[in-house]
Formats: structure tokens, sequence, C-alpha cells
């Protein structure tokens, strides 16, 4: 049985899908996208990645109406037809096709694609990584709250930190650090918990949003607030969010060692809790 992919409307063979060259997610990037995870067969988070999609599609103007009941049995669907286990499922909306110009028309049909991958997530409860990161500069477009798949500066930023053997590049501007190309960062000094505040500067990662209340159901204590370069280097802890890092240790930074390159207390408790609050 092949990796069936959903492509508006139709649950298709995945090489057998294909999308016109004048759609305008390949010509512009003019498109929206989610990613979510799945573990032991369940889709995770799925109304807050809703949400998201909804405020994504809305800041574009896509003339598109979220049926979030036929999304999740679209998702259900996939999962049970490839076989899926523990991945992601990948969900694009393009604005649609039109003949080649910047300015879009109102009224396009969007193309919808949904497909699945396998994952092996960075679990706590057995051979839990640390990676090293690298940083490098924000140099997006002034909106990456959007989850849009205009990520040129991101995947510059991720090659570079492929090319130094990092897991994520830390994204700095102006000397303060937003998220990383791929996910959201947190530091730890002392007991506080930092992340950089949900407004315009960064993605307002679901991963985020749930650890989050994790940290409150613990009764730790976070700050959400800008942070800077230098503070990144001293801090005690440091650790990325998203759906496909879940909580993921950072123990080097560029050449400064984070905790003598040890997964820190925080960290630890913070991805068993996070693990357990989805298994
Ligand atoms: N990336 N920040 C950025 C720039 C991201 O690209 C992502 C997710 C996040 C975390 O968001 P979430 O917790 O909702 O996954 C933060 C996804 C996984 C990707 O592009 O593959």
């Amino acid at each position: 049985m092949p990796n069936l992919v959903y492509l508006n409307s139709k649950y298709i063979p995945f090489k057998d899908a294909k999308i016109p060259i004048e759609d305008r997610g390949f010509q512009f990037s003019d498109s929206v996208y989610e990613v979510v995870k799945v573990i032991n067969k369940k889709i995770l988070d799925f109304d807050f990645h809703i949400r998201r999609l909804k405020f994504s599609t809305s800041e574009l103007k896509f003339n598109f109406k979220v049926n979030s009941i036929l999304l999740k049995k679209i998702f259900e669907n996939l999962i049970i037809k490839n076989k899926l286990s523990n991945g992601i499922i990948y969900f694009q909306i393009t604005r649609g096709v039109q003949s080649r110009e910047h300015a879009y028309k109102k009224n396009l049909k969007p193309n919808v694609v949904v497909y699945t991958a396998k994952k092996k997530f960075n679990l706590p409860n057995k051979n839990f990584k640390g990676f090293k990161a690298i940083t490098y500069p924000d140099i997006r477009w002034g909106r990456p709250d959007i989850k849009t798949t205009s990520l040129l500066a991101n995947i510059i930023a991720s090659t570079e930190a492929k090319k130094n053997g990092a897991y994520e590049a830390i994204l700095v501007k102006k000397k303060k650090i937003t998220e990383a190309s791929h996910s959201n960062i947190w530091i730890v000094k002392g007991k506080k918990i930092i992340t950089h505040p949900a407004n315009k500067e960064i993605l307002k990662g679901v991963t985020r949003t749930v650890l989050i209340n994790i940290i409150h159901s613990l009764d730790l204590k976070l700050i959400e607030k800008e942070f800077s370069l230098n503070e990144l280097y001293k801090s005690d802890e440091v650790f990325v969010t998203s759906s496909g890092s879940l909580v993921t240790p950072i123990i080097q930074i560029d050449n400064i060692k984070i905790n003598n390159k040890k997964i820190g207390k925080i960290t630890k408790t913070l991805a068993l809790s996070f693990y357990k609050s989805i298994i």
C-alpha cells in the first residue's frame, strides 16, 4: 500500500500528488501550514493547531473556511491509511492558482495538501539527547507570528546550523533572542524559566502554549520577556520546543557550554511532565 496524500478532497499516492506551477504557494510562498504531532496514533493538540491556522488564514485573507471536523477526519484517515504510529501530519493550504502577478486576486480556490511522515521523537524516558545550537541573525520578515511557508531566512539559518553540526539556529535580533529557526527557545536562570513573549516577533508555538500550562501546574516560575544573547550564554539551562522537537535540551551554544554540557534538572522535569501529558 503506497503512502497516501490528501489533495483537494482525494486520497492519492504520494508520487501522484501534483500542484500547478502557477500555484501561488510555489510562485510566492503564498501559503500557510501546520505541523501536527502524532504519538501512539494519537493526534496531539489539534484544537490549538486549528486556532492558529484560523489566525494565519485570516491575517493573510485566504479564501478558506477552516472546517475542523472535516480536517480531523482527514488526519484520522491518513493515520490509518499510512499506518502512522509516531510522526507528524503536515498540512498546507496555498492561496490558489492565478496567472503570475504579485497582487493576489480575491476568491481564488486554495489548494489543500495533507500528508504524513514517520518520526522518532527525542523522548525523556529513554536515550534523551541534548544538542548543540548556533546563533544566527534573525533576518525574517516582520510577521513571523503567522505560520506561512515563507521560510527562507529560517532555512538559511537552519542549514548553517546543520553545517556546524548543530541541531538548531537560535535567532538574534538587535542583540535579543527571538526564537529558533524551527522552534521556540527557553532559558532557565536559577528557578526562573524565561521565554520570549508571544508577540509579532515570534511564532506562538503550540508546544509552547502546552508547556506554559504545565509550568503553571507545577508551580514553577515562568517569565515571558525578551532576553539578550549574553543572558542566553550565561543561562543555567536552555531548551527548545516544537511539534517535532517536543522539549529538547540545548547543551552547547556556539562555543559556550551550557550546564557543562549536561541536561539540566528543570529541562528534564518539564520534558517528563510534557511526555506524561501526551501518552
Ligand atoms: N516548526 N517557531 C518556529 C519558527 C517554528 O517553525 C516552529 C515550528 C515553532 C514551534 O511551534 P509548534 O510548537 O507549534 O510546533 C516555533 C514546525 C515544527 C516546522 O516548521 O516544521
